[in-house]
Formats: structure tokens, sequence, C-alpha cells
């Protein structure tokens, strides 16, 4: 690999690829070949959509990752000091901004101190481990580019205690059954005095809500529709971006966000990579993704529910926003 930091440093695996392509076909043919059409959100993040992801958290509506950074710069000692790290593992690393107030302590607290980012894009993992080893060359990063579930079953030998990542709210975008499976697959290997750090997004005004998944600069429709592009990239469609429209809706009983993309016209769109194609309606919507929003008592079920333990909880003043520190249950 042609990088220009020490190798020593840094590996990285990518995990099956070739399967990869399988899955996508199966998803599609699964999920909009026929209505009610979704599609799983980890295709969003080719390398154009994780710089858009990237630019979405700083927009004005996008409170997360703002709210989150705020309380992560805020508490990161505390976490660090009750769990006491010699590895963290971060699923959905992205770019690994907001990780770096638990990495920088991480660093100064262990000699051989492992990061193991996580990610569906490789390209991603890669510019950070520069970003990163310039910043911390201490540290030593060991990325798996795959999905979460087989990257946990692929994750190196690792000196524990282990803290577990997964903040942005990323659990969010996973149904209640989902993601107390994913959870409790990472509790089942879960070591005595290892933790898990999550970042869940809260129930709250309806407005507030909405405009941070429609921002006012176009970034999230354009992520949103940047979804069709890996669709015809890899699929060899020909799925015309400017036929449709983006839409996120709250929806209050589900107590989540829906992101919608709807056809302005009706249209039949060709995906000769799957041989199948596909009539649309005018006013016909896909489903790309959805993000949960919690209260006290939804996070207590979830965790309960995924065999884990709340050991401590920060929230933002406003409420809008929840770090949770858990433990595997005994
Ligand atoms: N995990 C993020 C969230 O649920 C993902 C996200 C934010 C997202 N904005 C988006 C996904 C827009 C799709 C479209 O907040």
């Amino acid at each position: 690999m042609d990088m220009d930091f020490p190798h020593k440093q840094f590996q990285i695996r990518v995990l099956s690829c070739r399967d990869a392509l399988k899955a996508l076909k199966h998803d599609v043919l699964e999920g909009i070949i026929s209505a009610p059409r979704s599609l799983p959100p980890k295709y969003f993040y080719d390398e154009t959509g994780s710089r858009l992801f990237d630019a979405i958290c700083k927009t004005r509506h996008y409170y997360l990752t703002r709210t989150e950074s705020a309380l992560l710069e805020k508490h990161s000692d505390d976490i660090m000091a009750a769990v006491q790290p010699r590895a963290c593992v971060e699923l959905g690393a992205g770019s690994s901004l907001k990780t770096e107030f638990l990495l920088s302590r991480l660093v100064a607290g262990s000699q051989q101190a492992t990061y193991v980012p996580i990610d569906v894009c490789e390209e991603v993992l890669i510019e950070s481990a520069g970003r990163l080893l310039h910043r911390y060359p201490q540290l030593h990063i060991e990325a798996l580019a795959g999905e979460y579930l087989a990257a946990i079953r692929e994750l190196p030998n690792l000196e524990g205690p282990v803290l577990f990542v997964f903040i942005g709210s990323s659990i969010g975008n996973f149904s209640a059954s989902e993601s107390m499976e994913l959870l409790s697959r990472v509790a089942g290997i879960m070591a005595p005095g290892d933790a898990i750090l999550l970042g869940v997004d809260r129930v709250k005004n309806k407005e507030v809500l909405e405009q941070a998944y429609d921002d006012d600069e176009g970034i999230t429709a354009q992520f949103n529709l940047n979804v069709l592009n890996v669709l015809n990239t890899r699929l060899q469609g020909n799925f015309r971006l400017e036929n449709f429209s983006h839409r996120a809706v709250y929806h209050e009983t589900k107590e989540q966000i829906e992101m919608y993309l709807v056809a302005k016209q009706d249209q039949r769109v060709a995906l000769e990579g799957l041989g199948e194609s596909l009539q649309i309606q005018a006013g016909e919507a896909i489903l790309t993704e959805i993000s949960r929003k919690y209260t006290r008592t939804s996070i207590q079920r979830l965790l309960a529910g995924s065999g884990l333990a709340e050991h401590s909880h920060f929230v933002a003043d406003d409420e809008y926003f929840s770090l949770v520190l858990a433990q595997a249950q005994e």
C-alpha cells in the first residue's frame, strides 16, 4: 500500500468484496423492485456519500454532531477514567473526528493504545488514519472495512479493557429488533471490564428534528439522492437524480425520522447489472433511512433487550442528545 505513514502503525483489512455485490443485488431485489420500496442505509456511504455526510454534520440544522461533540469534550475524562481502556473499537467510524476526544486520552493512558475503526467506506478509513497518526504517532490503527456484523466477527486480538464506541446516533438507523441484535452481538464479545459508549438522539420537537434531516443548504437532499448514483455505478443503472426529491418526516408515534426519495414523475428505471427494471409512479416513495429517537425509557429498554447495563448517562442540558456508557450484564 502506498501511504506516507509507517506501515507498522496502520493496517487495514477489507472484508469480503465479492459477497458485497451479491448482498447489494439481494437488497435491491428485495427492497426496491416492488412497492413498498426501501433500501438499507449502508449504501449511502461511498466516497462521495461519506464526504456529504461530513458536510451534513457541519450544517446549522444538524444539531446532533455539535451537541454530541460538546458532550464528548466535557465527559471524555470521566468516561476514560471509568473504563481505562487500552483499545477502542468504533462501529461506523467515518472520519473519526469526534472520536479524537477519546483517542487523545487513550494514547495518554496507554503505551500500546490500539484503535480499530470499522466503516463500510475504505477510502475514509485510509484518509482518517493519515490524520490520526499525524496527531497521535504512538497510536496503532487496525482498520476494518466492512459491515458491522462481519467486522465484529473479525476483530483482532486486543488487550483489554476495550471501549466499544458507537456514536453519532447510528444505532438509530436500525429497527428496534435489528438494533438489539447488533448490540447483543457486541455485548456477547465484551469481556469483564469492557464497555460500550453509545450516542443516541432524543425525542424532541418535530420541527427541530425535521430540519436536521432537511437542511436549508440542501446537503442532506444531495446525500439522499447520491444513493441512486451508488446504484447506477454498481448495478449499471440509469436512475435520473433530477427525477426524485428528498423528503424527511418525523413520525411521532414511531418516534423516528423517515427519509424518502419521492418520484417527481412516472418513470422506468433499468438496472442492467441486475437484469431488472422498475416502473415508478409519480409520488411513489423509496424509504432510504430511518433515524430513531429515544427517551430515557426507550434507552433503558434498548439496553436491557441487548444484555447491557447502564454505567453512566451524560445528557446535554437541553436533553437533545445522550451519551450512554454501558457494560455487559453479568
Ligand atoms: N446516523 C445519522 C443520523 O441518524 C445518519 C444521517 C444523518 C443521515 N443525516 C442523514 C442518513 C441524512 C441519511 C440522510 O442522524
